[in-house]
C-alpha cells in the first residue's frame, strides 16, 4: 500500500532532531535575554533620583510655574508656585493616555484638554474625567533660592 508522502504521522528523525535544536535555540536565547534585562529593570525599579535644581525661585511668581524635566530630558514636568514659600512638582504627563496637563492657577488644578481630565494641584489627585491615577509627585525643596525637585513622592498622593 502507497502512502502519500503528506500523511506520514510521525516526524523524521532529521526533523524531530531539527526542530529540537530550534526549541533549545529559543530557550536559551529567552533565558539570555531575562537573565540581561534583569538588572535592567530591577535598577528601574529601585531607581534613585538625585535631586536637581530646576528654578530660581524669584522667577515664578506665586500661581506660576515653570516646566522642566525630570530625572530625563524625556521626562516632562511641571512646577508651580502654590505659596510664596511653598512648590509642588509634577510629572507633566497625564495618567490617562500621557497627553502634557496645564496648570489652572485661579482653580488650584490642572487640567487636561486631550480627554478633559482634572488634576489636584495640591496633591495630584485626580478630580475628574478619565484618569484614574494621580499625577506622580516630586519633592520640591526651596535650598539657597533655588528650587530642588529630587525623588517622587509615594503614598502622599490620594
Ligand atoms: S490623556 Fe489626559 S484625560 Fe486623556
Amino acid at each position: 500500500m502507497n502512502q502519500h508522502p503528506n500523511t506520514h504521522r510521525h516526524a523524521s528523525p532529521k526533523s524531530s532532531r531539527r526542530e529540537f535544536a530550534k526549541f533549545l535555540g529559543c530557550a536559551v536565547l529567552a533565558g539570555t535575554s531575562v537573565a540581561a534585562a534583569r538588572p535592567l529593570l530591577s535598577v528601574a525599579h529601585t531607581k534613585v533620583m538625585a535631586p536637581q535644581p530646576v528654578a530660581d525661585a524669584n522667577e515664578i511668581p506665586v500661581g506660576g510655574y515653570k516646566l522642566f524635566r525630570y530625572p530625563t530630558k524625556d521626562d516632562p514636568c511641571i512646577l508651580v508656585r502654590l505659596e510664596a514659600d511653598r512648590f509642588a512638582a509634577y510629572s507633566q504627563s497625564c495618567t490617562h493616555l500621557m497627553c502634557p496637563i496645564h496648570f489652572q492657577p485661579e482653580k488650584r488644578q490642572f487640567y487636561c484638554p486631550c480627554h478633559e481630565g482634572f488634576f489636584n494641584a495640591e496633591d495630584g489627585s485626580v478630580l475628574a474625567g478619565p484618569p484614574r491615577r494621580p499625577l506622580p509627585r516630586y519633592t520640591a525643596e526651596l535650598r539657597e533660592g533655588q528650587i530642588w525637585v529630587g525623588q517622587e513622592q509615594r503614598g502622599n498622593n490620594v
